[in-house]
């Protein structure tokens, strides 16, 4: 949720910053801007994209090696070109960008006022900027690093900033508190980024900034503090990322590609966690804490949007083979709930980022209230990853499409190794259960294959459907999420009206909206959920919906039956949410390119949500 980017060093600096800001773009695309310190502070700064950016700085002066960037998913004040960061302080000291929330910025802007300041813009940033120039201009003995702890003393609510000054003009501070910031560390220079994805082939080396750090860097030299000026303790990592990652290649957009590369990723997420004869289940990162998982009581699962459906299915596969009471919760729902917890409680936060705000905040809630947390994160040294007791990396490799895929598909593969690890250990299932199923999620990405050589097909059906202006997506069992990540997916990026309903609750309300212009689109594979789902396909026959089964492949009933079929190998049902996904990620894809939607970039949405 709004990309930073940084750079000192001896090299011109705008190419890194508008490079940067390409590769962050995901984070939110309402306005870019940028700030470079060369004497004095140049700003440039635009409503839209960071292409609208590159063009309003053609003719302008970009001449510098210190500077910093910003896109923007607007909070405070609409998207335009005023509140779009860097913003300047008053008295043209100091231009910062923002990542997150100044939950005070109302009472401070007051006293700002009092003391002289105008402001330009309705953001709670330019509040920021301005306190910390007030505080450099009370005396000579305060230095820009100075000036910028006393402001973020004052501050409650959550910020990743960089910050530079005119004069000093070499060097760049940096801060963070909820928002998240990563230095790289290169030969004579320095970058910095909301996340690793800008660094990529700059340099391999990172420090993750911990909450209340504040950096002062300039070419040479790197100062780590904490806010309250102690040395503050960091570790230097190592991103293990290529180029070829964060480009879309011979793909249209970043989603289609990344839903083709699900084969992979899955056999990534699998890769060394089962054994070479497909007879055990290794999770390396849950090894010292699984004697605990063993006794746990209970399981919470907690995430939002795609995560918080990864976890629907996690409690399916949980309570049937591991038979552990599963309960699943909006992180942004039971960080206010006042829930109740104890230590025999085992809380996992299922997160792609591993930022996201309400379920980073609301595992804290549960680390304080005595229950032992576990994160199934995809970014590396994420904070809820760095947080979290123990747990599982996903490996789907960096997701940019807004709308998540290939990182569903990692939590589910995930979140169904945990449950069979569970069950057998605890005694739930039968050797030769536990091994048929680890077998059968090995061929999960050969079928996957099958699925996506069928996309035309696909894309045929799609267009039948393109101009609908709702829809009804409908599962059970394990699948009833399935159904509501479909409808999300089309949501998201058609900005069609979707819903993902259990298919025994239709009858209760949802079937009132079923006539001849409704999709009803039924996850209908032959499981032991089918005979009851082929009887809800009845009653939206009857009622003269269309319908569109994913249904198994040679199920000739539910084609005579339907409208429309999305064909899937035969599967196990514990792994059939894998299979199931597919063809629905890709209709809700050629649906929204049909339509003319910005796939990879939809109205609104940003990545990764690290506000409330
Ligand atoms: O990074 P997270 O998995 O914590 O993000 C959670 C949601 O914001 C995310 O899944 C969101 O719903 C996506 N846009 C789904 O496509």
């Amino acid at each position: 949720m709004c990309g930073i980017v940084g750079y000192v060093g001896e090299n011109k600096v705008y190419p890194f910053l508008i490079q940067g800001l390409k590769r962050l773009e995901y984070r939110g695309y309402d306005s870019a801007g940028l700030a470079i310190s060369n004497g004095s502070l140049l700003v440039h700064k635009c409503k839209g994209r960071v292409a609208d950016l590159e063009r309003h700085v053609l003719s302008k002066e970009t001449e510098g090696t210190v500077g910093i960037a910003h896109t923007r998913w607007a909070t405070h004040g609409e998207p335009n070109d005023r509140n779009a960061h860097p913003h300047l302080s008053m008295n043209r000291h100091f231009a910062l960008v923002h990542n997150g929330i100044i939950e005070n910025y109302a009472e401070l802007k007051i006293d700002l006022a009092k003391n002289g300041y105008l402001f330009q813009s309705e953001t709670d940033t330019e509040v920021l900027v301005n306190l910390i120039e007030f505080f450099y201009q009370q005396s000579d003995e305060i230095n820009a690093e100075i000036a910028v702890r006393l402001a973020l003393s004052k501050v409650v609510g959550a910020f990743g900033i960089a910050v530079i000054c005119r004069e000093e003009k070499d060097q760049l501070i940096v801060a963070r508190r909820g928002s998240p910031l990563v230095i790289g560390i290169g030969q004579g220079e320095y970058f910095v980024a909301s996340d690793a994805t800008p660094l990529i082939g700059y340099t391999d080396n990172v420090i993750y900034l911990n909450d209340n750090d504040v950096a002062v860097i300039t070419k040479n030299n790197l100062t780590l503090k904490t806010l309250d000026d102690k040395p503050a303790s960091f570790k230097i990592s190592r991103v293990d990322r290529s180029i070829g990652e964060i480009e879309k290649g011979e793909f249209a957009h970043f989603m289609l590609k990344e839903i083709f590369e699900q084969p992979k990723t899955i056999e990534d997420t699998f890769r060394g966690r089962i054994s070479h004869d497909h007879t055990a289940i290794v999770l390396g990162g849950l090894l010292d804490i699984f004697p605990k998982l063993i006794k746990a009581k209970r399981i919470i699962l907690i995430g939002c949007g795609t995560s918080w459906h990864a976890a629907l299915v996690g409690e399916y596969l949980i309570e049937t083979y591991a038979r552990v009471p599963v309960e699943v919760e909006y992180a942004s729902e039971f960080r206010y709930r006042n829930p109740i917890l104890s230590a025999d409680d085992v809380v996992i936060a299922i997160s792609q980022s591993g930022e996201t705000s309400d379920t980073l905040v609301a595992l804290r809630m549960a680390k304080e209230r005595g229950a032992t947390i576990l994160g199934i994160c995809n970014v590396v040294g994420s904070s809820i990853a760095r947080e979290t007791d123990a747990g599982v990396y996903t490996h789907a490799g960096i997701e940019i499409g807004v709308a998540s895929t290939k990182a569903f598909t990692a939590q589910v593969t995930v979140i169904t190794l945990f449950a069979l690890k569970l069950a057998f250990a605890k005694g739930e299932i039968t050797e030769a259960h536990y091994h048929e199923i680890i077998q059968e999620l090995t061929e999960i990405p050969e079928k996957i294959r099958t699925i996506l050589a069928g996309h035309l097909r696909i894309e045929e059906i799609a267009a039948k459907y393109k101009d609908a202006s709702n829809a009804l997506y409908l599962g059970r069992g394990a699948l009833f999420p399935v159904a509501l990540e479909g409808a999300l997916k089309l949501k998201e990026i058609s900005y069609l009206h979707a819903e993902g309903y259990a298919a025994g609750e239709m009858k209760h309300g949802p079937i009132a909206l079923v006539d001849d212009n409704l999709p009803v689109v039924v996850v209908a594979p032959k499981d032991h959920y089918y005979e009851k789902i082929v009887s809800n396909i009845q009653e939206v026959k009857a009622r003269k919906g269309n319908i569109i089964a994913v249904a198994t492949e040679g199920d000739t009933v539910l084609k005579e039956m339907v409208n429309d079929v999305f064909e899937i190998p035969e599967s196990h049902t514990a792994v059939a949410p894998l299979l199931a996904i597919i063809p629905l990620q890709l209709f809700s894809y050629y649906i929204a390119v049909m339509r003319g939607c910005d796939v990879d970039q939809p109205r609104n949405l940003a990545k990764s949500v690290t506000v409330e």
